[in-house]
């Protein structure tokens, strides 16, 4: 069994977003390669993640998690297997279902795959999420809602996401002793930050993460890329804690999978 330590991070807005820190990150993830296994999780599609790999100076990763955890790639090969335990799920129902729903646009049909059908959001309330999951409901569809920077609804498979995604990749490779740490700045992130040792909001995350708390969530003074080396320097240091004035609130703190 390995005892690497892990770090899942997302890409934009998190490790992407300042280039300056994203050196900083990069030459840190090259020196600790023996130590720490480098998980990508994004919304972004597996050929997107890995343009961004060619022109940017990330680092080649163990593993990608993508389309928002619907997606996994080991290496060169995509991981077998997931999104597993689907059930009650099908794309066009979904589609048909939303289709006519003013303020529900479509994405690009590059964002769309059988197990993620994204739309951008107009004007959309948490109440009109609610509605959306009622919808579904009562289609015979169970899915996840995932709503992130105040615009971007995926519709996933409930056993999907960033979050379930991680810790079938975790016990894929048998992980055992070393600390997880995870990373985001926005709604999609949210399942993914509570799974491990560590949780990390940076300091620009969007208001639907930026509110999150927990006793393992840390909220970095600093942003982006220098915001994960900053939680990972929190590491054995205690409580992640960092004091924060505000209490959780706001329309978008609820867990929109409880709905459906
Ligand atoms: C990425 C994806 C988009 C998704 C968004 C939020 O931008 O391309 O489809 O809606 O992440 O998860
Ligand atoms: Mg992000």
């Amino acid at each position: 069994m390995s005892t690497r330590s892990v770090l899942i991070s997302d890409l934009d807005g998190t490790l992407l977003g300042d280039d300056a820190g994203l050196e900083r990150f990069a030459s840190w993830a090259t020196g600790v390669r023996d130590r720490w296994r480098l998980v990508y999780a994004t919304g972004r599609s597996i050929p997107s993640v890995r343009q961004a790999i060619a022109t940017m100076p990330l680092p080649e990763p163990d593993a990608i998690i993508a389309d928002v955890g619907t997606t996994m790639t080991v290496g060169a090969e995509i991981l077998a297997g997931w999104p597993s335990e689907v059930r009650d799920w099908d794309p066009q129902v979904v589609r048909s279902v939303l289709g006519g729903d003013p303020s529900l646009a479509p994405q690009a049909p590059s964002a769309q795959s059988p197990y993620k059908v994204s739309y951008t959001t107009c004007g959309l309330h948490h109440m009109d999420l609610v509605r959306v999951a009622r919808r579904l409901r009562s289609a015979g569809v169970r899915a996840r809602l995932v709503f992130s920077e105040g615009r971007n609804l995926d519709v996933l498979p409930r056993s999907a996401g960033k979050g379930p995604a991680a810790r079938f990749l975790l016990h894929h490779w048998g992980d055992g002793a070393g600390p997880i740490v995870c990373a985001g700045d926005s709604g999609n992130d949210r399942d993914l930050l509570r799974i491990g040792t560590l949780g990390i909001v940076v300091a620009n995350a969007r208001p639907e993460l930026a509110r999150m708390r927990g006793s393992s969530i840390y909220h970095s003074a600093a942003g982006h890329a220098d915001g994960v080396l900053e939680g990972i320097g929190r590491l054995g240091r205690g409580s992640p804690q960092r004091q924060v004035a505000t209490e959780p609130g706001g329309p978008f703190r609820v867990m929109l999978s409880r709905f459906c």
